[in-house]
């Protein structure tokens, strides 16, 4: 469902350098979301006072909001390294005991997508993790012993979409958690003004604004979006973007005032349309659309929500009055207030 999204969050190749160019660094870059970064700077400023590693973070939150930003930020704001690796491509304990040996004190192991983890790695963190141990296995047969390894302070930071989905035992073990939301419509704007700055490219408030909106309360939409609305005023010879000359170039891209894509659509039209407005279980309406429930439900969910566009009730998700509105669908009759 997810294929050819303009306004797709997840990052293609190609756009992750320009990305990286306007990834913040330090979290005074860091806009928006201002309960994590007053909670996390008072952490830091903590556990840098301590000489100590930060305790163990979990980033959750739908695509696109910063959370390998502030993997990134955290190694820097604690002047350590930063080692990177992907929780489904972690196939052998042997390869995941080298990395945590290697670590130097006070570094930042990020492990993104730690949802997909294997499980037998997943065990190995454990005991990283609690007692900063590994207990590995060496030989086979009734030689076979166990050799146990100290480790270095370490901060793990673990970036999932999907928070519902890492084990209990694995998510107990993060001492800090946060949840990211989708940004304000201010805060996306100061990132259109930054990232714009970034780029050297002129644009009005007013125009950062209209970026803003149409960003589905995601950077890194809004910043997918300004470098397009770029392409456009550099084609036609704009050299100051005003809301206008925005606006255009957002039309022409067809993304539509709330932001919402195709994929959005689609799972409003079948809450509309096939499922009569609702309310409908999110497993049926999973099967109906072809899609995972826990995708739908921690990625695409969200941001609808928040938009008021759909509702989620003890019966199933339903389709609010602004929602039939913005697809188009006539309330049924009978509606109560809230939907028509
Ligand atoms: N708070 C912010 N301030 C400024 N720019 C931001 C902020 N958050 C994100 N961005 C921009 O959005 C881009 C995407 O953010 P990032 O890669 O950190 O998201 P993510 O949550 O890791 O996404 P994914 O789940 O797809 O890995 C960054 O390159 C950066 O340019
Ligand atoms: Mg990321």
């Amino acid at each position: 469902m997810s294929d050819d999204r303009i306004v797709a969050a997840a990052s293609t190749g190609l756009e992750e350098e320009v990305d990286a160019t306007l990834r913040p660094r330090r979290m005074r870059e860091f806009l928006g979301q201002q309960r994590v970064v007053a909670q996390l700077e008072v952490y830091l400023e903590a556990a840098r006072g301590r000489g100590e590693a930060c305790d163990h973070v979990l980033l959750a939150g739908p695509p696109g909001l910063g959370k390998t930003s502030l993997a990134h930020i955290l190694a820097n704001e604690m002047g350590s390294q930063i080692h990177t690796i992907s929780g489904p491509a972690l196939e052998k304990k042997g390869d995941m005991a080298a990395i945590l040996t290697a670590l130097e004190p006070r570094d930042v192991l990020f492990i993104d997508e730690i949802h997909r983890t294997p499980r037998a790695i997943e065990e190995l963190l454990y005991g990283a993790m609690e007692d900063r141990v590994i207990d590995i296995v060496i030989g086979s047969g009734p030689g076979a012993r166990t050799l146990r390894l100290d480790l270095q302070p370490f901060t793990l930071v673990g970036a999932t979409t999907r928070a519902g989905m890492l084990t209990k035992p694995l998510h107990d073990r993060f001492g800090i958690q946060f949840r990211l939301e989708h940004y304000l419509p201010d805060d996306l704007a100061r990132i259109v003004r930054r990232s714009a700055q970034i780029l050297g490219l002129v644009v009005t408030a007013e125009a950062a604004d209209a970026v803003a909106r149409r960003s589905r309360g995601t950077p890194r939409i809004a910043n997918r979006l300004l470098r397009r609305v770029r392409d456009v005023a550099q084609v036609r010879g704009i050299l100051e973007v005003d809301d206008v000359a925005a606006a255009q170039a957002l039309d022409f891209l067809q993304v539509d005032a709330d932001g919402l894509d195709h994929a959005d659509r689609t799972i409003l039209q079948a809450i509309g349309v096939t499922f009569g407005g609702g309310p409908v279980g999110l497993s049926t309406l999973a099967v109906a659309l072809g899609e995972d429930e826990g995708t739908l439900e921690e990625v695409y969910e969200p941001y609808l929500i928040q938009r008021g566009l759909i509702q989620r009730t003890p019966r199933g998700r339903v389709l609010t009055a602004r929602g039939r509105e913005t697809v188009g669908i006539e309330p049924a009759p009978d509606a109560p207030a809230l939907f028509r």
